[in-house]
């Protein structure tokens, strides 16, 4: 804990049996418990709309441990102490006084008369968005607010600047800015915090992380699933807004923010907004060269066939949402002048992958261009997923007597091998781990979210105007073709 973090005692998980809290949370907070990080005492309780008695809800517990990637973690006799924190209260979020029944689930602290009043509940809300403002206000109204609560929300908030500014509102009305935890959860994932100490505990990288001596930067976030199961949500979203509001630009600004002054919520939150205010516009005018939308049409999926967008189950047989979306950004500021960022990302592409390449500049000269030898740039190549990795490139020569051969080798630092011992932690022990410190600097405030939504609006309605639809790519490639004339505009290549 933060040395003046308020002691909480007890985490209140609304939506605890949806698919985020089955696959994500629960074995979360049960790996904080293994590893002796969940304070003492600090009840669990879950609060859904099914009615379920203690024991049902234990084993349902269990189950989602055991189907998620911590179930080595599992062992009984340690569950039986997890489940002694956990507690269960069937809640309908839309009737304030169903939310007012989860003060008789917390117990009070030794020798204290009611558990409602002692404060210090951490409130996740693992619901839609369009429930956040209500639940607020419902434990508000409940009297379950006060100053040492935290509430955790997840994206989308809202669906535009106006909506979010709607949804920060109703929740900012219930609890202070400082108290509220926005998850990007690729901010958990262990990769990015390592961007942050490569570029802020090593002095080498600094003087070359500009426009002088970088190309271009690459942030790719390619899925090979479709949408399948969750057509009508997604259609309502598209690419843009579900994981480039978000994830792709949270990466950028890591990317790109000057050194904050100290690792402190507001000093990190200060530069990453500042970025987001940089970036250059992107309307009717710009938005058939700067961006490319797809949808995917029938193809392959790990060698089986794969169905097309509109035909998936639940789809409407047209629909111009994009399931793919590449664009080129640009940060107007001295750092960054005429450095483009590129994101792109998509269901159904060849493969799972999430990285960002950093492309230096050439060399200046080619002294080995006489024997036939190309050079290719250097390369700082971060690999959040599947695995997690970072290298840079260098030119090497070949081992060998008689001519010089070169040839492009990546320097690894993967962080699996240099720590044998560390596990890979899903990335919301990370984020909740951080709640509980009450440490927010790798959540979203909320000038971040709306400057954000403020440039894809523009991009959105620019698309509208200059009436560009998504152009189709087959399941299994790497989206329109117009993605590679994009980077290709420019005289540079998708890193793949
Ligand atoms: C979510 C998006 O935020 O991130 C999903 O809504 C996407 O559409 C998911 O599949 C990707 O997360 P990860 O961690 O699997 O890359």
């Amino acid at each position: 804990m933060t040395d003046t973090a308020p002691p909480c005692r007890a985490l209140v998980l609304f939506g605890a049996t949806g698919d985020l809290a089955k696959r994500m949370l629960w074995p979360s907070l049960y790996a904080l418990h293994c590893d002796g990080l969940l304070p003492e005492p600090f009840q669990l309780i879950g609060a859904a709309k099914s009615a379920l008695d203690h024991g049902t809800w234990v084993e349902r517990v269990r189950e989602s441990i055991l189907s998620s990637a911590n179930a080595k973690l599992f062992d009984e006799a340690t569950f039986a102490a997890f489940s002694g924190r956990l507690a269960y209260v069937s809640v309908d979020v839309q009737s304030a006084e169903s939310v007012a029944a989860i003060k008789s689930a917390l117990k009070p602290a030794d020798g204290a008369q009611d558990g409602a009043h002692q404060g210090g509940v951490i409130f996740y809300l693992s619901t839609g968005p369009q429930l956040f403002g209500p639940i607020a206000l419902a434990l508000n109204a409940a009297g379950l607010v006060d100053t040492r609560s935290r509430i955790v929300i997840e994206k989308p908030i809202g669906t535009d600047a106006r909506t979010a500014n709607e949804v920060n509102s109703a929740i900012g009305s219930a609890f202070a800015e400082n108290q509220v935890f926005r998850i990007d959860h690729y901010l958990g994932k262990e990769a990015v915090q390592n961007l942050l100490a490569l570029r802020f505990a090593n002095a080498i990288f600094e003087p070359l992380w500009n426009a002088n001596a970088i190309e271009q930067v690459q942030i790719s976030v390619s899925e090979s699933v479709g949408v399948d199961g969750r057509w009508p949500f997604y259609d309502s979203t598209g690419a843009l807004r579900d994981m480039v509001q978000s994830h792709l630009l949270q990466l950028l600004c890591l990317v790109a923010m000057e050194p904050p002054a100290s690792f402190t919520p507001s000093a990190v939150r200060n530069e990453k907004v500042k970025v987001l205010w940089s970036l250059r516009p992107i309307t009717a005018a710009n938005a058939a060269t700067h961006t490319v939308r797809g949808q995917y049409t029938a193809g392959h999926s790990a060698g089986e066939p794969a169905k097309g967008y509109l035909e998936e189950t639940g789809a409407r047989p047209a629909s111009d949402t994009e399931t793919f979306v590449a664009v080129k950004a640009e940060i107007d500021n001295w750092r960054w002048a005429g450095v483009p960022f590129y994101l792109r990302t998509g269901k159904r592409m060849t493969r799972r992958s999430s990285e960002i390449a950093i492309q230096f500049k050439a060399a200046p000269y080619n002294i080995f261009a006489g024997i036939g030898a190309t050079l290719s740039p250097n390369t700082l190549l971060i690999k959040l997923q599947p695995e997690e990795m970072i290298t840079l490139t260098l030119m090497h020569k070949k081992p060998g007597m008689n001519e010089v051969k070169l040839a492009e080798v990546p320097l690894n630092l993967s962080v699996g091998e240099a720590f044998e011992t560390s596990r890979r932690r899903i990335a919301y022990e990370r984020m909740l781990l951080d709640v509980l410190r009450d440490n927010s600097a790798l959540f979203l405030r909320r000038d971040e979210i709306e400057a954000a939504w403020q440039w894809v609006d523009g991009i959105i309605a620019g698309w509208k105007e200059a009436g560009l639809a998504p152009k189709p790519y087959s399941a299994g490639t790497w989206g329109p073709s117009a993605a590679i004339a994009l980077a290709e505009r420019n005289g540079h290549s998708w890193h793949e």
